[in-house]
């Protein structure tokens, strides 16, 4: 884990305005952050040219929550990934389970919106994740192993992929996985990823964690073998969110 560099994402979901928004990446901007920490924001999209503009200087890169994989056209209400990079965002928030339940994305859109990305240049951060259903039923690896193979068979090259694994009955619940449930399905990732991707770009994949993380329960996961950062949703607007970007410290 050690080789790989540790991953904070805040994904503010639909939350906040202008002000608050503000106000928040200014606490981020004056914040210690652990410099061996990748940190990364994603605000509304009408608040992602604020966020550019405000970060400018601060190691802290800004995310969309989502884009899609048209270059333009008649798309009414959609942002292209071409649009993303013209504004030199360099991130977006792929297969987050908000967008595949309430928005009806399929594992084939996520990977053809993933290829897009890749293809601006952006890096992404896939998401993946079963729900309370499918872990009763012992599919969790299943299904995750299944989102991930959509993906691969339209994307070879990962080096700019992040996984973010986020069982869906933890989100937004108060539930966070244990270490060990994360644990073990962070483990079968890697050796998805180590089988799928080769040795070299399996072990550097990073794979984060995210439902319910807080400052109270980040250090534990954080020591996990291989879960190699957070993707943060509700305490991404609090304060304790730099204390989560600095549980490895
Ligand atoms: O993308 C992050 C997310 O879905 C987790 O949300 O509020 O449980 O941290 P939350």
């Amino acid at each position: 884990a050690a080789s790989r560099t540790f991953f904070v994402g805040g994904n503010y979901k639909m939350n906040g305005t202008l002000e608050s928004t503000k106000k928040l990446l200014q606490l981020l901007k004056d914040a210690q952050l652990d410099s061996n920490t990748e940190v990364v924001v994603a605000p509304p999209a009408i608040h992602l040219l604020l966020a550019q503009e405000q970060l400018a200087g601060s190691p802290v890169k800004v995310s969309a929550q989502n884009a899609y994989h048209k270059d333009a056209g008649a798309f009414t209400g959609e942002i292209s990934v071409t649009q993303l990079k013209d504004a030199s965002i360099p991130w977006v928030i792929l297969g987050h389970s908000e967008r595949r339940t309430l928005f009806g994305e399929s594992d084939e859109l996520v990977a053809e919106k993933t290829k897009a990305a890749l293809a601006q240049g952006i890096s992404v951060i896939a998401c993946v994740g079963e729900t309370l259903e499918q872990r009763e039923a012992n599919e969790s690896i299943n299904v995750v192993v299944r989102q991930l193979d959509a993906i691969k068979k339209q994307v070879d090259d990962w080096s700019k992929i992040v996984v973010a694994y986020e069982p869906v009955w933890a989100i937004g619940t108060g539930k966070v996985a244990t270490t060990e449930q994360a644990q073990e399905v962070h483990a079968a990732i890697r050796k998805w990823a180590v089988e799928k991707l080769g040795q070299s770009a399996g072990e550097g994949l990073r794979v984060i964690y995210g439902g319910s993380v807080a400052a109270k329960n980040c250090k534990e996961l954080a020591a996990q073998p291989d879960i190699s950062g957070f993707l943060v949703g509700g305490a991404s607007l609090k304060p304790e969110f730099v204390d989560i970007c600095n549980a490895r410290l």
